[in-house]
């Protein structure tokens, strides 16, 4: 028989049942919240949540509990869109999107040939990840499959859920990046057999971009994606004006940029389009129908200077936006700092985002818009036992700051403006404490 691995984290607990709306007060039902709460997990899963007091008599005696008092538990931070082989050039100055890609992210894409940096830059890149209380991405990897191999070999060893998946580009980068059409198709595919669904593990279908991408290639893409409704896929779409006259140039028949990924078929419920900018109402309407969602990268939609995304446009359609940091092109990997970053770019757009709204966003939110929500984004029975242990007092000021706030939308607004790393406390995935916070 196995052994049972049970315990208890008693403090705070803030859980999403459902969107809390954009007012000041959470929709009626969409949080859970305990002051005093009792966290009970169970071989990787959650077993029960409730008031400490409430469900103390019900536990078993020789539990190990895990006294938290004065922390808050939320579910970990997802982050839609980011680029681990990226890492290394977060913060490489001076660049709009293209140039960038030739000056900074190409030539450090090239290092991920060599399976032994691959490893490395895993290992680092899932350390800072699980560091600002991110326990599961989707991610792009290199258009080398061993970078695959690398990262989601890391990643199932923590036993974390992960989506990630090959670059394919064989266009309009270096040769060395570039795939052979149908050797990028069949890399994929074996890709896919060895590691979509084992652990927690999900693969993303990754086109780059529709120009560094021929017709031949997004068709194949399309026919993968119809081939398997558990795919994910991941690209981007109209970042950056300098993008868009691109793809109107490469692709002359097509009506708009979308138009380009539509008539590929990879447009749907599992599809990602990382950062939306210059879309109209229209083609946001078009997403929506397909239950596609847009990941909102505001750091580095700043960083680049690409854009202040709509984000009640996208609303307004019914179209799911999730929260991405996008390294290297975002500044931060931070789930909060993303955070910071998208309530700054409300304010500009008049459409200020609250705290509510944010941590919704960043947990269930993204859950659902990725469709991991029948398993991670919520403290409720039966679900991963992904979460963060969060510190409202981790520095002076914080500390300071939220001594003084009266209700939770003041102490999650704290932390989403001020919050970093430090504010992490813990975080723990399947169960398992995956990171601790070094004491100062
Ligand atoms: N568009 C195509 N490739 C990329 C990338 O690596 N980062 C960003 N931000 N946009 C892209
Ligand atoms: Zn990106």
């Amino acid at each position: 028989m196995t052994k049972t691995d049970s315990r208890l984290l008693r403090a705070e607990l803030l859980s999403f049942d459902a969107d809390p709306g954009e007012g000041d007060v959470p929709a009626a039902g969409s949080l859970r919240h305990h002051e005093d709460g009792a966290l009970w997990i169970e071989n990787g899963r959650i077993r029960a949540v409730d008031d400490y007091a409430r469900l103390a008599p019900a536990l078993p005696e020789d539990i190990s509990v895990i006294d938290h008092r004065g922390k808050l538990i939320t579910p970990g931070f997802i982050d839609s869109h980011v680029h681990y082989v990226q890492l290394e050039i977060i913060a490489s100055y001076g660049r709009q999107l293209l140039d960038w890609l030739n000056e900074y992210t190409f030539p450090e894409e090239l290092r991920f040939s060599d399976p032994e940096h691959a490893a490395t830059l895993s290992e680092a890149f899932l350390e800072e990840l699980l560091r600002v209380g991110t326990t599961t991405a989707q991610v792009f990897c290199s258009s080398h499959p061993a970078s695959v191999d690398a990262f989601l070999a890391a990643s199932h060893q923590r036993g974390l859920c992960m989506l990630a998946g090959k670059v394919l580009m064989d266009r309009h980068a270096p040769e060395d990046l570039c795939d052979d059409t149908r050797g990028g198709i069949r890399d994929t595919e074996r890709l896919i057999g060895d590691w979509h669904g084992k652990g927690r593990l999900g693969y993303s279908l990754t086109p780059r971009f529709a120009p560094t991408s021929t017709r031949e290639q997004l068709d194949a893409t399309g026919a993968i994606l119809r081939s398997d409704a558990s795919l994910w896929l991941q690209t981007h779409l109209a970042e950056n004006t300098g993008e868009l006259d691109w793809v109107a140039e490469l692709f002359p028949g097509s009506r708009d940029y979308l138009a380009v990924y539509e008539r590929s078929g990879l447009v749907g419920p599992r599809s990602t389009f990382a950062h939306g900018i210059h879309l109209d109402q229209e083609m946001r309407g078009r997403l929506a129908e397909r239950g596609a969602n847009l990941a909102f990268c505001p750091s580095s939609n700043m960083f680049l200077g690409s854009g202040l995304f709509d984000r009640l446009a996208a609303r307004d359609t019914a179209l799911n936006v999730s929260y991405a940091s996008d390294v290297g092109g975002g500044t931060d990997l931070s789930g909060l700092a993303t955070l910071k970053a998208a309530y700054q770019v409300g304010q500009l757009r008049g459409q200020p985002l609250t705290a509510w709204q944010g941590f919704y966003g960043l947990t269930l939110g993204n859950a659902r818009a990725l469709s991991l929500d029948d398993r991670i984004g919520r403290l409720a029975p039966g679900m991963d036992a992904d979460f963060v242990v969060l510190d409202p007092a981790a520095t002076p000021l914080l500390a300071r700051r939220t001594a003084r706030c009266r209700a939770l939308s003041e102490t999650l607004f704290a932390l989403m403006m001020m919050g970093d790393d430090r504010s992490v406390f813990e975080t723990w995935a399947g169960g398992r404490l995956q990171h601790r916070r070094v004491a100062t």
